[in-house]
């Protein structure tokens, strides 16, 4: 395995945005890839609590006019950002696949919620590297509409599960983006004694 590869994908991987997607279809092979290795993600308790609606063709509409509604739905006067709705509208039909993220509870609750938040996280950034090695950009999507119960129960999950965002997938039309972070040295306390 070359640390070299993954190291250029993790520093490569870039969230592009539907409005800067091309037209391009990514083909199935890539995306049940992509889905795949999602699955090899950590898990405690190998409860495996990811779970993925996968829009492609007609339904990207349909789930673009479902979260436009949602989103008048689940804001308020005060939090309610006419760009953001615009955006929900659009973004669905602008991206060739769309993903909802889901996390499946276990019945019995013997695993924190936050570890298995935790884990579709890992699942979700799986997709990301995945989709960057392919040269394809991702958004994962958090509004309130995509979070929101009514979100969850429209892909088939219930209860205690949870919506966690939509994940757009498309070739970006112009160049790659470049990232930015700062230094690592910031963030990081060594103990030694
Ligand atoms: C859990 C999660 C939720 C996110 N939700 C949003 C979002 O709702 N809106 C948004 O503009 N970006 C969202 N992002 C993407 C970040 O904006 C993006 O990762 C950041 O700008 C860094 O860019 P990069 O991914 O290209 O390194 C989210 C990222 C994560 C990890």
């Amino acid at each position: 395995m070359g640390a070299e590869e993954i190291t250029q994908v993790i520093r490569r991987r870039r969230t592009v945005k539907p409005k800067e997607f091309s037209d391009q279809s990514i083909p199935r092979k890539i995306v049940d890839e992509i889905l795949e290795n999602a699955n090899w993600a950590p898990t405690h308790g190998m409860t495996e609590p990811w779970r993925f609606s996968v829009f492609t063709g007609d339904a990207r509409s349909k789930l673009a006019e479902f979260l436009a509604s949602t989103y008048q739905v689940v804001t308020t006067p005060e939090t309610f950002r006419q760009n953001k709705y615009e955006g929900m509208k659009r973004n669905a039909t602008l991206a060739p696949v769309v993903i909802v993220i889901g996390m499946k509870r276990q019945p019995s609750k013997k695993i924190a919620e936050l570890d298995e938040i935790q884990a579709v996280a890992c699942a979700v950034q799986n997709m990301h590297l995945t989709a960057a090695a392919y040269g394809i950009g991702a958004f994962w999507s958090s509004n309130a509409a995509a979070t929101s119960d009514q979100m969850r129960d429209y892909v088939g999950l219930s209860g205690d599960d949870r919506a966690l965002g939509l994940f757009y997938l498309g070739y970006p039309s112009h160049d790659w983006p470049s990232g930015k972070r700062q230094p690592v040295s910031e963030k990081i306390r060594w103990v030694d004694q």
